[in-house]
Formats: C-alpha cells, structure tokens, sequence
C-alpha cells in the first residue's frame, strides 16, 4: 500500500475511532438495557467502594458489539482508577505479561481482551497473579536461569471473552464475577438509538429509532453504525426528520435484511438449505462451504440465528427451522419482484 494510502486510511479509523467513542457510555446509569447485569455491577461496584479496596476479578462473555469493553472502562470510570488494556493475541510471550503485571498499581484495572486466546503459559502466570498477587520473573538464561518471585499490588482483571467455553476451568473460577452479556431487546435498542441520535445530532422519529432497533441484530454496534447510515441519508435528502419510511430506503441501499441478519447469517441458513438439505450439518463442513473459520461461525452468527430460531444446533449437527426456510424464501420474493 503506497504511504499516503495508509495515512488516509488512519484517517478515516481515527475519525470512526472518534465517533464510536463519543458513543460509548461512561456510567453505569447510562448503559443502557441488560438490566440483570447492571444491577449486579452496580452492587459489586458499592461494593468495592464502600471497602475501599480494588474490585474483585470480573470476566465478560457474549458475542461482538454488545457492551464487554464498554463495560470495562466503566468499571475504571465508576472506581476511578486508570485502565491498562491488552489482548490474548498480543501477549505472545510469557515474558510480555509479566512486564505489564510487574508495572500495574494498586488498584489499577487490567483490561485481557480475548482472554481465550492467551497463550497457555501466560494463562500459567496469569493464574497466579490473579490470586496470589504475584509473578515470578525469570532472570538470565539457560541452566543457570532462576526465577524470582515479585509481589504485585492488587489489581483487578476484566476478561472479555466471546468463547466462554474455551476458557480453561482454573482460570474461569479465578474469577470473582462472571456476566454473560446477551443480545438487547428491540425497546432497549430503540433508547440506545435515540441517545445516539442526540448525540450526533441526527434528526429521527421515535418510529423510525423502533424500525433501525429492529434491524440490528440485537446490538448496539450495529445500531450504532446503522444510525450513522441513516445520518447520511437525511443529509443527502435534505430531510427534516428521518422517519420510518427513511429509515427502510436508507437501509435498503445497504442491503440491511428487515430481520437485522447480516451477510453471514443469510449466506449460513443458504448453505444449510441449498448444500446440505436443511440438516443435520456439522460446524467443520459448513465452514468449509462458507470459507469462515468455525469459531467465527460459533461465536458469532450461530449464537443470533439459534436465539432467533431461525436455526437448532442437534448433536448430529445443526438443522435449519421452518422460520429460517420461511426467511429464505421471503428473501427469493424479494428478489424476484424487484
Ligand atoms: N449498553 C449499552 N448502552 C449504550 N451503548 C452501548 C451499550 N453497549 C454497547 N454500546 C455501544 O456499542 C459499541 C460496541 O460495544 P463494545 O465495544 O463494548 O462491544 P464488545 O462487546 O467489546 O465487542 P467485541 O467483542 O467486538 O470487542 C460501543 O462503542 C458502545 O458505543
Ligand atoms: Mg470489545
């Protein structure tokens, strides 16, 4: 890529970067939805303050976009104490970990974004750090190597994590507090869409936030981003106010499905469908048919379209639903009468 293609390139990431976080809530008050894992925060977080002591370790599960990082710079917002952020995959040696575990102060909050995919010897030290507090730093090298223990200050680490199931039992129980963050209700994401909209000053009905809540794929992100899509509608057209019959235009263009199911979901129950019959189907073939990886498939479009019931996972494989082939054919009319 020549070099000023790469700078506009950050560009255009940096002003997103800027917009999404404008976005992000920073209180607990005001994420919105989730009601069960919001009371339950609240009183870990009262909690914690009312002891004046670090929280307790917190691991966040759910697929994309639903709220895991969100809610972990709130965690450091609502306790007031700075936040560090790495991920699993950027840890590529034991060694980086202990230098982040031996530099955090009392009280800090360690952000591990995809937990799941530390390595095993890191996930090691990590155990250890998370209850004991403390790592064992290796000095020198080759035989005459020795490790020596050094006590850390205590911190709290936040997990995201969007395979629960792959994360190691010890680790999983080293933590204190565990939420699963499922997909929002459609009377949720309609608020989430009108504090958007506020936000980034885009005229929008109260009808109009229902039907984008609607097609969202119960998540904010995609909410979010839809939102944006409906802005530059109302620019372009000049409108006043967009209202339902904008919010269908704007998101015909880009090929929204009404059931707020992505190109992924669509392609899955068209390949359960046409390629396998309908089922049973095991996750390695209709990845291979897809060209994704299976976890992509497992953690983030089968998780939607089983809760939808548009498909069912059997223990010979996964089956298409009468709602799903339903879903299909509606798409083919479509098709066919444009
Ligand atoms: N409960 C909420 N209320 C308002 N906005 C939210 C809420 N949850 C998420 N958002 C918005 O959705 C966006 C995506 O959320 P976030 O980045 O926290 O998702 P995530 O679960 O960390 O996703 P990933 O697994 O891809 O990292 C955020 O930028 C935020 O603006
Ligand atoms: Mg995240």
């Amino acid at each position: 890529m020549p070099e000023d293609d790469k700078l506009s390139f950050s560009a255009k990431d940096a002003a997103l970067e800027l917009s999404d976080e404008k976005l992000r809530p920073r209180t607990l008050d005001s994420f919105i939805g989730q009601s069960e894992i919001k009371e339950q925060m609240r009183l870990f977080l009262d909690a914690a303050k009312k002891r004046k002591k670090p929280a307790d370790h917190v691991l966040l599960s759910g697929p994309p976009g639903l709220g895991k990082t969100t809610l972990a710079f709130i965690v450091s917002e609502e306790m007031q104490v700075p936040l560090r952020i790495t991920s699993g995959p950027a840890v590529q040696h034991p060694g980086d970990l202990a230098s982040i575990l031996s530099s955090l102060e009392e009280g800090e909050v360690l952000f591990i974004d995809e937990i799941h995919r530390l390595p095993k010897v890191a996930e090691e030290m990590l155990y250890i750090a998370m209850e004991d507090f403390r790592v064992d730093v290796m000095v020198g090298k080759g035989p005459g190597a020795t490790s020596i223990p050094l006590s850390l200050p205590h911190f709290t680490v936040i997990g995201a994590t969007t395979r629960e199931g792959m994360l190691p039992s010890p680790l999983r129980t080293r933590f204190g507090l565990s939420l699963r963050l499922d997909y929002y209700r459609p009377e949720d994401l309609k608020e989430l869409v009108r504090r958007s909209a506020e936000i980034l000053s885009i005229p929008i009905t109260d009808d109009a936030c229902m039907e984008l809540a609607l097609r969202s794929r119960g998540t904010p992100r995609i909410a979010n981003r839809l939102l944006k899509r409906v802005g530059d509608w109302v620019t372009v057209e000049n409108a006043k106010k967009a209202g339902k019959e904008d919010v269908k235009k704007a998101l015909d263009i880009y090929q929204v499905d009404p059931s707020g199911l992505d190109r992924l979901d669509v392609a899955l129950l068209s390949a359960l469908e046409n390629q396998f019959g309908g089922g049973p189907v095991g996750l390695k073939n209709l990845a291979a048919v897809l060209g994704e990886s299976s976890e992509t498939i497992e953690s983030v479009s089968e998780p939607y379209l089983i809760r939808e019931g548009f498909m069912v996972r059997t223990r010979k494989g996964r089956v298409i639903t009468q709602k799903g082939r339903d879903h299909l054919g509606s798409d083919r009319r479509d098709l066919f009468s444009s």
